[in-house]
């Protein structure tokens, strides 16, 4: 298969009750892991990457990798940009092929919000690229994204329904209580929120900050309306902390091809849990992707 948008993914977890994990990537190990993990399971994915991301490992490299990656592993997959505010940058990684994008003009009130968002919308469709915005705002923190908590606000159902009319955009991330990064304690989402969200709006909604949310509350949140779930955090530390362990049992050791394998088997056995949490195992082989 190629990249392809993800409109079709988002609307076929919409239709048949299960979401599309979005994982974030860094480098080639991590965009490794995930489309071992995905094909293992036959799920669908979305590899995402944040400005830092394109900073640090090149939009090109990425593209090219993960285009790659497309055609040795027979899954529906493509590269998001995630929580992009530069709309320049977003519309020259589109011209070079990206097909999903996500436009965080959030911080800005509704109307800028809703002007920018039109605007990057209008773009990504004339290239074939969906395009999900986000209403409301997560607190914690993202790469270079933070939030203070008391800065954060959850989405308001009836703006929710006049920003993806006035928008058009295809997907629509929301704020029911979660957070980037870290939680101090379990975080409760607004359920009810949600629900009233969902009866208004009929693209598919988007659950960010899914680390460190309860499996339990995470599926409910599918059952009442969530179609793509964001993980970052629950994938960096049991990568990271894996290398740790190898050098403090293998203090000389300086060889990547050794210490970086037991950091990507750490990874891929989350990846493998976020997969089944999401429900979207074995939800890559059907023809239903026209593609
Ligand atoms: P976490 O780091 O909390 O998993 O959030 C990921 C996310 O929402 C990326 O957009």
């Amino acid at each position: 298969m190629s990249l392809i948008s993800t409109k079709e993914m988002l609307l076929k977890a919409q239709r048949e009750g299960y979401a599309i994990p979005a994982f974030n990537i860094h480098n080639l190990e991590t965009i490794q892991v995930v489309l071992q993990a995905a094909s293992d399971l036959k799920s669908p994915v979305i590899l995402a990457a944040t400005p830092s991301t394109v900073k640090y490992a090149n939009e090109n490299y990425l593209l090219s990798i993960i285009e790659k990656g497309s055609k040795l592993n027979d899954i529906p997959l493509t590269f998001h940009l995630d929580h992009h505010e530069n709309v320049e940058d977003i519309k020259n990684i589109i011209k070079l092929g990206c097909k999903s994008v996500m436009i965080d003009a959030s911080k800005y009130e509704f109307r800028k919000n809703v002007d920018i968002v039109k605007d990057v919308v209008d773009f990504a469709h004339e290239y074939g690229a969906t395009v999900e915005a986000e209403l409301g705002k997560l607190g914690g923190v993202e790469d270079d994204l933070k939030v203070d908590e008391k800065d954060s606000f959850l989405t308001d159902p009836n703006e929710a329904y006049e920003f993806v009319k006035l928008t058009g955009v295809d997907s629509l991330a929301v704020a029911i209580g979660t957070a980037h990064g870290l939680y101090k304690s379990e975080p409760k989402l607004d359920f009810e929120r949600l629900e009233k969200i969902k009866s208004l709006v009929d693209v598919p909604l988007v659950l960010h900050g899914a680390s460190g949310v309860p499996y339990e509350a995470v599926q409910t949140a599918i059952e009442k309306g969530i179609c793509k779930v964001n993980i970052a955090t629950e994938l960096k530390i049991p990568f990271s902390n894996a290398i740790k362990e190898y050098f403090n049992e293998n203090p000389n050791a300086s060889d990547p091809r050794q210490y970086l394998v037991p950091a990507k088997h750490a990874m891929y056995d989350v990846v493998v849990e976020k997969i089944k949490m999401c429900k979207s195992e074995n939800k890559a082989n059907d023809n239903s992707y026209n593609i």
